[in-house]
């Protein structure tokens, strides 16, 4: 098992990706503790993961709100007995236009995408200095490594989230924490029509979807597990010696 007696933390961890990666570090051997707004859902993990043999932290927060982001993390690190892995995975899409921007919905998005991430690997590092190393990994996307067609907002929140990752590569370094961050493309999940679909009207949000899918060269989605097996290798020792990486997990859209 690539994770054995390793403890994670996955934020945004009770649907998509974030969900897929729970499963999939639980499998290979982790300890793991899943933060979420959506209590329900997180109950829900947390009775599948026990059918399965596992016993799931679960911790409910808005990470949006930066109290909640750091004493959550403190709060599951102390459940957990340390930390070894943080996939800081919370984001959301934001707003899609530029003109007349709702200035509360670009603060929300900056709050969940750049913000969160931030706050979240300034506590999480205090306690992978006390297990002597760690792996941080965030979430950014496609729209990290180039402009989105979609969301302006949302590119330049990703972008950050890239240029945090490269900074704390080179400051975590001395304490034995890599930083690297995955950047799927458009992806299954239920956070897809957020991009696409803005408008409600699902015609335009399939059309948006055909638009973009055509610039895919292997012309899908990004399944849910394919962006959290990207996230384990980071995560694991297998990528040793890898940090400051912005992987795309995008079929090749990022390769024209
Ligand atoms: N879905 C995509 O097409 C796509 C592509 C690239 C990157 N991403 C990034 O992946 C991440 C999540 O995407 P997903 O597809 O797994 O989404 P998803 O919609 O399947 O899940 C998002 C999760 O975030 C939780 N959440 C929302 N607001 C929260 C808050 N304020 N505090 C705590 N939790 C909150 C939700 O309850 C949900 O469980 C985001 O960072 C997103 O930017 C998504």
């Amino acid at each position: 098992m690539r994770l054995a007696n390793k403890l994670a933390i996955v934020t945004a961890a009770a649907s998509g990706m974030g969900l897929a990666g729970v499963e999939l570090f639980l499998r290979e051997g982790a300890k793991v503790a899943a933060i979420d707004i959506n209590e329900e859902a997180l109950a829900a993990l947390k009775g599948v993961a026990r059918a399965r043999g596992h016993d799931l932290v679960t911790i409910q927060a808005d990470l949006s709100q930066p109290d909640q982001m750091r004493s959550s993390i403190n709060e599951a690190a102390a459940a957990l007995g340390g930390l070894d892995i943080l996939w800081a995975h919370a984001g959301i899409p934001g707003p899609g236009g530029i003109e007349n921007l709702d200035l509360a919905a670009y603060d929300r998005a900056i709050a969940l995408n750049v913000t969160s991430a931030a706050l979240a690997a300034g506590e999480a590092i205090k306690h992978m200095r006390k297990r002597g190393s760690g792996s941080i990994v965030f979430t950014a996307s496609i729209s990290g490594l180039v402009g989105s067609m979609f969301s302006p907002i949302y590119s330049a929140a990703k972008f950050a989230v890239v240029g945090l990752t490269k900074s704390l590569a080179q400051t975590f370094a001395p304490d034995n924490v890599r930083v690297n961050v995955v950047c799927p493309g458009l992806a299954d999940t239920p956070m897809k029509i957020g991009f696409t679909g803005r408008s409600g009207d699902p015609t335009e949000a399939e059309a948006n979807q055909a638009r973009l899918l055509a610039s895919v060269p292997m012309g899908r989605l990004c399944k849910a597990e394919e962006a959290a097996h990207a996230v384990l290798w980071l995560a694991s020792d297998d990528a040793s010696f890898v940090t400051g990486v912005a992987l795309p997990v995008d079929g090749g859209f990022t390769a024209r």
